[in-house]
């Protein structure tokens, strides 16, 4: 392989430590970091940098040199008083309105602007008045934030800070926020891979890599043994690429119970690696950025290892469904009709719906192993983002009380989520002339509906809530906070969703 992947590996794991009892002026570094919210200085570690300069920022704020607006940032260089080489301001916006995903947002705004040129030091200053999960938060923030998508140019935008210091914020926070922008950056890596580095088997090398470090059990089914395990939908779809699909299944046990004891969560993933469409094939501009199409995988990935590292007491398995839907000459038609894993048949009207016909067999696999609660997160359609956009991921599910859960989990680490209905009616979409039911609904309306009225079919009654991330995996944009690219869409969810079961 031409690129060095083992530096970008080793940033996903950056020396970020407490000094929770440090004065923010007092410690030598290149720069310091302090959160504004809008209205003035008010109190906290703003104010004693405040003090410690003779009121500067007290009177750059009257001026309205400082705002506070959410994401804005303002370096002031040589402050007196201040041991920090610049003081770097980041804004919070309202102050009633700041939450876990705000200063997530803003901690990150200002480690990306820091993070393009080399710094050996950064301090950020925590706000006392902060609880444990809002600096968590700010704290996978910096981390996350000061990586860029640099995977393959020589000279880096965004250069990781040799160390990171957090004043003011408790130990735990600290570590639990850097296990979580580990995780983030991990799914971020994968996703920004070229497709051809990261196909079906490359990514569960990079799996069996991440169990080996997280502690994590693992299981790669390859073709032989999804034949055996009578996964045609998955063999189905895989059939078109010189690359075959896998099965990657990965188990953390956290609780204490018997080893035989059912999960109690089980995380599902979409994980194709490269989505031409198939025969059914994209234009050119639709596919250019297919190779995110793997974003569900590498978040329920990059989870189930979080969750090992912070060790959380509960059993969960992950299973991530990996193929290449490509065009070869033994590629799935249009109008076959797929027996999948669990007996129901599928007529392909369009080999470009993949995504449901693979997660079809994986939802069966995870359905065998009797999990309390299903999730799955998955790049599944374009009409997702039609009806939510780019941010917002769409939210369909059989247990409202569970989506509900999924649906707070989001909105705690600040990642916007929406419902959509399920109605009954919508199945009729789904009826096949020829077979139990057809992988796209009738016309384009209601199409990410559909999509998961089909999944549907395959949790077999267990509390199952679905995740379409389409719109919120990869922005192609820069925002403040972060370089544009893989986001790392639902990590933190996942894992805030496992901590509170
Ligand atoms: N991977 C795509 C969905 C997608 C589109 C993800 C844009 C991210 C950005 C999925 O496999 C797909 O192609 N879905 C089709 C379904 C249709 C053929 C019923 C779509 O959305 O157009
Ligand atoms: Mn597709
Ligand atoms: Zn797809």
């Amino acid at each position: 392989m031409a690129h060095d992947f083992a530096r970008h590996r080793a940033a996903e794991a950056a020396g970020i430590r407490a000094e929770p009892h440090a004065s923010p002026t007092a410690v030598t570094a290149d720069a310091l970091v302090v959160f504004l919210a809008e209205g003035g200085v008010g109190a906290g570690a703003v104010a004693e940098v405040d003090r410690a300069c003779g009121g500067l920022l007290a009177r750059l704020a009257a001026a309205g040199d400082l705002s506070g607006k959410r994401y804005e940032c303002v370096p002031l260089l040589g402050v007196q008083g201040v041991a920090a080489g610049q003081v770097l301001v980041a804004g919070l916006g309202k102050r009633e309105a700041v939450d876990g995903g705000v200063l997530h947002r803003a901690a990150a705004a200002a480690a990306r602007v820091l993070a393009a040129r080399p710094r050996s030091k950064v301090v950020f200053a925590g706000e006392s008045g902060w609880s444990t999960g809002e600096a968590e938060q700010a704290v996978a923030g910096a981390a996350a934030g000061m990586v860029g998508q640099d995977l393959y140019r020589a000279e880096s935008r965004r250069t990781p800070f040799g160390t990171t210091v957090w004043t003011g914020t408790a130990p735990a926070a600290v570590a639990s926020g850097s296990a979580i922008a580990a995780g983030v950056n991990l799914a971020r890596r994968l996703v920004n891979m070229s497709p051809d580095d990261l196909y079906p088997q490359s990514f569960a090398d990079e799996a069996a890599a991440v169990a080996g470090r997280s502690g994590l059990e693992i299981e790669i089914w390859d073709e032989e043994r999804l034949h055996r395990e009578h996964c045609r939908a998955i063999l189905a779809v895989g059939r078109g690429s010189s690359r075959p699909p896998r099965l990657v299944i990965l188990r953390h046990r956290g609780s204490r119970r018997a080893a035989d004891a059912l999960p109690a969560l089980a995380l599902v993933g979409k994980g194709v690696t490269f989505d031409s469409g198939g025969l059914s094939l994209k234009p050119s501009e639709s596919m250019l950025t297919m190779k995110m199409d793997m974003s569900g995988g590498a978040a329920v990935l990059a989870a189930i290892a979080t969750i090992a590292a912070l060790e959380l007491p509960i059993d969960v398995v992950a299973a991530i469904g990996l193929v290449e839907n490509m065009t070869g000459p033994a590629a799935y038609k249009l109008g076959d009709v797929i027996t999948a894993r669990s007996g129901t048949t599928i007529e392909v009207h369009n080999t470009d719906a993949e995504g449901r016909i693979v997660l079809a067999d994986v939802l069966d696999v995870v359905r065998g192993m009797k999990p309390g609660r299903i999730v799955d997160v998955a790049t599944l359609t374009g009409a997702c983002m039609v009806a939510l956009g780019h941010d917002v991921a769409g939210l369909f599910t059989n247990d409202q009380p569970w989506c509900d859960r999924v649906a707070a989990a989001a909105r705690a680490v600040g990642e916007p989520v929406w419902q959509l209905p399920m109605y009954p009616e919508y199945d009729e979409h789904i009826a096949s002339d020829v077979a139990d039911i057809k992988n796209v609904g009738d016309g384009r309306w209601g199409g990410a509906i559909t999509a998961a009225k089909f999944l549907e079919r395959f949790v077999g009654g267990i509390p199952w809530t679905h995740v379409d991330i389409a719109g919120p995996a990869f922005a192609e944009k820069p925002k403040p906070w972060t370089d544009g690219g893989a986001t790392g869409s639902m990590v933190r969810p996942l894992v805030e969703l496992a901590r509170g079961l």
